[in-house]
């Protein structure tokens, strides 16, 4: 095990970090879900930690391995509105604010009081999805002077051209300060140790190519928030 002296150069500042990923409920016993781990966020927060940031969390289901550094304080959130409704709260508070966290884009429109039987849905199920608010858009829209906003995309493509040009496009579109952006496919992403960033500024400038562990990219995303903030 190597122990890194890190600078203390977040000192003084608050972090704001989500991550997992959301459930949706269907039913009392199941739920929409993603294959976010929370393991890119969760080293984000403790990376932030360790350079001397006063860190807060908004943990969406993490995988059982994937547990919060003690130092950052956690509040659990289920569903993809109530993680809006927790970052909304926390965010006055936060110098920076790193949305990780893989909120659903859909909730069930009618979510079942009981548990759903086959006998009602012979041969199909069909289940109405109601599209979500954008939690990160929100933030932005509420930005206050100083505030450094990061918003995070996972992208199935072809190429890293076709990663750029995403990013890009999202980065604009959001209105975030910072969007990382990586790659992800079935076999891509989710399960690995490691992770491999492109990070783009709000002009669509290549800010940081990051690959490594996911504690390495963690402190690359959080050289270029400081570099962001000083620029
Ligand atoms: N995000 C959010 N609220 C949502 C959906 C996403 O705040 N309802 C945030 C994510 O946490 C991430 C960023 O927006 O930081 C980009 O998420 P992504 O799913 O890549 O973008 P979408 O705008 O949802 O577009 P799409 O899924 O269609 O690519
Ligand atoms: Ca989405």
């Amino acid at each position: 095990l190597a122990l890194v002296e890190r600078p203390r150069d977040l000192a003084g500042l608050s972090v704001l970090v989500s991550a997992g990923g959301t459930r949706e409920p269907i039913d009392p016993v199941r739920f929409l879900g993603n294959r976010s781990s929370g393991r890119q966020g969760v080293a984000i927060a403790r990376a932030a930690a360790d350079r001397g940031a006063t860190v807060t969390l908004v943990a969406a289901h993490l995988d059982a391995d994937v547990r919060p550094d003690p130092r950052v304080e956690v509040i659990s959130v289920g569903t993809a509105d109530e993680l809006g409704r927790a970052m909304d709260a926390t965010a006055p508070d936060a110098d920076v604010i790193i949305m990780a966290a893989a909120v659903a884009d859909y909730s069930v429109a009618a979510v079942s009081e009981h548990k759903l039987r086959k006998q009602e849905s012979p041969g199909t199920l069909t289940l109405d999805l109601v599209e979500n608010r954008d939690v990160v858009a929100g933030l932005v829209a509420a930005r206050r002077p100083g505030q450094t906003i990061v918003a995070f995309a996972a992208e199935t493509v072809d190429s890293e051209q076709e990663l750029l040009e995403r990013a890009r496009a999202k980065a604009a579109r959001k209105g975030v300060d910072l969007l990382a952006a990586n790659a992800v496919g079935w076999t891509r992403g989710f399960e690995s140790a490691d992770n491999a960033l492109t990070i783009v500024g709000r002009d669509g400038d290549v800010v940081s190519m990051a690959s490594g562990t996911k504690d390495d990219t963690a402190h690359a995303l959080l050289d270029a928030v400081l570099a962001a903030r000083t620029r």
